[in-house]
């Protein structure tokens, strides 16, 4: 608990740095253990199973916290019921130019176009391959420069998937040119084959669970083909969802038109929305991964209401610091429990019955 009194204090220190030496401070100090440690045993409530894995509670780390797969045991120790690493790419490349992150205090929200700065697949294979126990996922994507998206994904599946628990392609960051298109149903379906193969190969013909993260800028045209595409290429789930590239009435900020993904209290009601869609478009097949302003339970909960499995936070960090963790774990069993809820898997989609 002393621990924690002192990184209520850091997390306040943290907020007068430049938002990235924050950031990257956050990760020098849980590569080293430096963070409080919230995890004892969960409430049974939240545990669940999906893909054969036990997930010991429902709230992750979002992806690109941790890029290069430094901090991972001790994003583990804060409490999170798993934790995905990247975005990574196949060599190391250096992101956009500073400044890239911007904190909108006023929005709880957060603006980046880091743009997939990468230390490069090998790096995250190495430090992956000594991890220990906890549910690690590994968010691959392509180089700014590669001229062919599908050889990029596949040399990032064939070095972590066997070196994680889960695999997620990702084609929604707004900050590498042409990535979403991926999205588009040919392109993706192809991509999808390319990479299962891949991963089964390099998992010596054992299957891995992979997972689409997608944007949450989509027309309806696309949110069709996007589910048709999961149903037809037999993927094991989705996040939902990435950044927005819009930028929705009412924020306060003054940096709130820097271009780049926006993220936080602002992109909730735009993730839960597409959450409860494609949970209808897929009708509960795959597991949704909900991720977008969750900032406390109640968030969680509307989030696994309208379809989502499992959750993951990143910006809310930033605002309220690691004890936000627990404090969603707690709140969120409370939640459950006043609604006559036995187990989580319950009342995913409940609001769609
Ligand atoms: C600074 C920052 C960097 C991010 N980098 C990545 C990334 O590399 N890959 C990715 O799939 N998502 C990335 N995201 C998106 C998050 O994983 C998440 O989907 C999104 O921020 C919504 O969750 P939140 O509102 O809780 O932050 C990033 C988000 C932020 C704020």
């Amino acid at each position: 608990m002393a621990r924690m009194g002192i990184f209520d204090s850091a997390i306040s220190l943290f907020r007068l740095l430049d938002p990235e030496r924050a950031h990257h401070l956050a990760v020098w100090a849980l590569a080293r253990g430096l963070g409080p440690r919230f995890d004892g045993p969960d409430d049974p409530l939240l545990a669940s199973e999906q893909w054969g894995l036990r997930f010991p509670n429902p709230v992750g780390l979002a992806a690109g916290f941790d890029k290069d797969a430094e901090a991972f045991r001790g994003a583990l120790q804060l409490g999170f019921g798993f934790v995905e690493t990247g975005t990574v790419t196949p060599r190391p490349q250096p992101g956009n130019p500073k400044p890239r992150l911007f904190r909108l205090t006023e929005d709880r929200a957060v603006i980046n176009r880091y743009g997939f700065n990468s230390a490069g697949v090998e790096v995250s294979a190495e430090r992956l391959r000594h991890r220990g126990a906890g549910i690690v996922g590994a968010n691959i994507g392509k180089n700014k420069e590669s001229e062919d998206a599908e050889a990029d994904y596949i040399v990032g599946a064939t070095q972590l998937a066997p070196l994680s628990d889960y695999l997620v392609i990702n084609v929604s960051s707004p900050n590498t040119p042409g990535l979403r298109a991926l999205q588009d149903r040919a392109q993706l379906s192809a991509l999808i084959t390319a990479t299962r193969q891949a991963a089964t190969e390099a998992c010596g013909g054992e299957s891995k669970p992979l997972l689409v993260k997608i944007a949450p800028d989509l027309t309806d045209e696309d949110k069709q083909e996007i589910a048709a595409t999961v149903n037809e290429t037999d993927t094991d789930g989705l996040i939902i969802s990435n950044t927005t590239i819009t930028r929705p009435a009412g924020l306060m900020s003054g940096d709130k038109d820097e271009a780049g993904g926006l993220s936080g209290v602002p992109l909730f009601p735009l993730t839960r929305t597409l959450v409860g869609e494609m949970y209808q478009l897929t009708r509960g097949k795959v597991p949704i991964i909900g991720a977008g302003g969750i900032a406390g339970g109640d968030d969680a909960y509307a989030m696994i209401r309208v379809g989502a499995s499992l959750v993951q936070v990143y910006s809310a960090l930033v605002f309220h610091g690691p004890g936000l963790i627990p404090r969603i774990k707690s709140e969120l069993a409370a939640r459950l429990r006043a609604d006559g809820f036995a187990k989580l898997e319950d009342a995913v989609g409940a609001d769609h019955r």
